[in-house]
């Protein structure tokens, strides 16, 4: 039976570009997993989209002195580039600053106003007396009341991963002159956490069965600290008005309708399939099993406020009383990727920016290697010399070398043809059956979200291909026995056709090639792309994956003899050692 399974995935500030961090920490572990859970037979739906509103892009929008449209659309259409560059595989990837998110951000604020989750409060605000204007989030920085860090944000802290008030930052600066904030007195609406305070424990004691342990300790932690109310409005201008009388001056706090955007995108992916209702089947049916892609400074919104803001809305466009909104089933929160052993910083430009790294290196090079080091549960790191060693030692000398000389062989010497086994020999078969168990042992390890474990056993199948086949030599076996070596070539070109299948979850590009070398027809996924859709006055660019054409489909190989295969090329490049110093130099500089 295929289940369904929502792929939500962080949805990243439109302010700047992508870096290996956003793939490490979100992207590329969603989309190995929606791919794997694609080629299992399930129903996938993976959305996500820019994050257009907020301080993050205003900041931006100040700083260079243009409006945050432009600021949000530049970096939309990078992201929609970059992405689809890299192949990640989303059904849609929208942006938050459509009509669609407006309505639904603006229902759920309302379904919770009526029930009552929701209240209005005078705060005493950061103001600056410089610009008359409030002070909000991003605007202003200051010392952590928690840990002390310096720069803490007035939304959150970088260094303790604590959500902030900017009343709360000891000696608070204004983050556009440096100015002293005053403090005035503003009205905002806030969301009654305590009221969902008993619920959240319930459901994070549930989650603690599956969930990664430093995740679900973390949102524990959270709420036995105590859970406040949360402001939810902001005194800015670029965001989603508040849907009351009085407040036009005033938007909805980004993050109370960020998250909103996985059940937004949902349903704007229905209506663009021209199904309305087709959501519903991943956010009603309790047996969907619904995942959240995060990095570790996101985990209050996903495992607390996200899921309270669920139960407070209970149901949203349906009738039928006795359903309700799925909650998150898991957050696989990643933690950080430094680089080259510093922390990531985008002001310092020690970052590793994928736009730029993809004019150098193939997509399925770097997400070997962002896979195979993956942090799923410590902070890890990406370095250069890594980088290379891994390309060439284990992609390049391990894998592809595997399918290179095997079809290279078959091509020239057994006519382009796989060849005829006959009857396979106990090394064959011993070989056969150990690629047949790795699906299950790999898929359960991908489903489990251990991308790492996952990966590495693929590749030590490789690893041990490789052995089989220094051992059979067929090199040598052709020249005294062309059917020993018929054997051998037949019973690696399986293991090849199999190891495809087991590594295209992280490796689609190559995998996509490798099976047109193995002769056959179509294709294992189906085609990412970009498009416009059009909104009542509107319209916008979106990354959408179709399935339609996809065949793939998670099984050991059935590769028949005979079959005729077409002139292979390498996979992978070999990269020169000289990489490393220069990516550094362009690190430093
Ligand atoms: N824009 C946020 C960030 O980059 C992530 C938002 S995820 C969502 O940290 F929940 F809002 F969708
Ligand atoms: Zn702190």
């Amino acid at each position: 039976m295929s289940k369904k399974v929502l792929v939500s995935v962080a949805w990243p500030y439109a302010n700047g570009d992508l870096h290996v961090g956003h793939l490490a920490g979100a992207y590329l572990p969603a989309d190995v997993f929606a791919r794997y859970h694609r080629l299992k037979g399930n129903d996938v739906l993976m959305v996500s989209g820019s994050d257009s509103h907020g301080t993050p892009i205003t900041v931006a929008a100040d700083e260079e002195g243009v409006p945050p449209e432009e600021i949000f659309q530049r970096y939309h259409r990078r992201f929609l580039d970059t992405q689809e560059a890299i192949g990640i595989s989303y059904n849609l990837f929208t942006h938050t600053d459509t009509e669609n998110h407006r309505r639904v951000a603006q229902d759920i604020f309302t379904r919770l106003l009526e029930g009552e989750y929701l209240y209005q409060k005078r705060q005493r605000l950061l103001y600056s007396e410089s610009e008359n204007r409030f002070l909000p989030d991003r605007y202003v920085e200051g010392e952590c009341p928690f840990c002390g860090y310096e720069s803490a944000r007035g939304d959150q802290c970088d260094n303790c991963g604590k959500l902030l008030e900017a009343t709360e930052l000891v000696n608070p600066r204004s983050k556009t002159d440096g100015s002293t904030p005053s403090v005035r007195e503003t009205e905002h609406y806030f969301l009654d956490l305590p009221a969902f305070a008993d619920a959240l424990r319930d459901y994070l004691a549930a989650g603690k069965e599956h969930w990664r342990p430093n995740v679900v300790n973390f949102a524990r932690n959270y709420v036995k600290g105590g859970l406040l109310g949360r402001p939810i409005t902001r005194d800015i201008a670029w965001g989603v008005p508040v849907p009351l009388p009085g407040w036009e001056d005033k938007r909805l706090y980004v993050w109370f309708e960020a998250v909103v955007g996985y059940l937004s995108a949902s349903i704007e992916w229905s209506n663009n399939q021209g199904r309305p209702d087709a959501w519903k089947q991943w956010w009603y049916d309790p047996e969907a099993l619904t995942y959240y892609f995060i990095g570790k400074d996101n985990i209050p919104f996903h495992a607390l406020i996200w899921p309270a803001e669920l139960m407070g809305v209970k149901r949203l466009y349906e009738s039928d009383e006795t359903k309700c909104l799925n909650l998150p089933y898991d957050v696989p929160a990643n933690e950080f990727m430094n680089i080259e052993s510093r922390q990531f910083s985008k002001s310092r430009g020690w970052a590793v920016w994928l736009p730029d790294v993809l004019e150098r290196y193939d997509p399925d090079a770097i997400r070997y290697y962002v896979a195979a080091v993956m942090p799923e549960t410590r902070d890890s790191d990406f370095g250069w010399d890594d980088f290379v060693a891994r390309n060439n030692n284990e992609l390049v000398a391990t894998w592809g070398n595997l399918a290179n000389r095997m079809l290279g062989f078959a091509y020239q010497r057994f006519a382009g043809r796989v060849p005829e086994p006959g009857e396979l020999r106990p090394a064959d078969q011993g070989l056969l059956d150990r690629a047949e168990a790795a699906f299950d042992v790999v898929g359960d390890l991908l489903a489990a979200c251990r991308f790492r474990a996952a990966l590495a056993e693929a590749v030590g199948l490789a690893r041990d291909a490789n052995k089989y086949l220094d051992d059979q030599a067929p090199w040598f076996e052709i020249k005294s026995d062309r059917g020993e070596a018929a054997k051998t070539v037949y019973t690696t070109l399986r293991v090849i056709d199999s190891l495809k299948l087991l590594l295209a979850p992280f490796l689609p590009f190559s995998s996509e090639r490798l099976h047109q070398y193995l002769g056959y027809e179509g294709q294992l996924f189906g085609e990412l792309a970009i498009q416009t859709y059009h909104e009542a006055n509107q319209s916008h660019g979106a990354l959408t994956y179709d399935p339609a054409k996809a065949t793939g489909s998670w099984e050991p190989s059935q590769l028949p003899a005979g079959q005729i295969l077409r002139r292979p090329a390498p996979l992978f490049k070999k990269l020169d050692e000289e990489v490393v110093e220069q990516e550094r130099q362009r690190l430093a500089g």
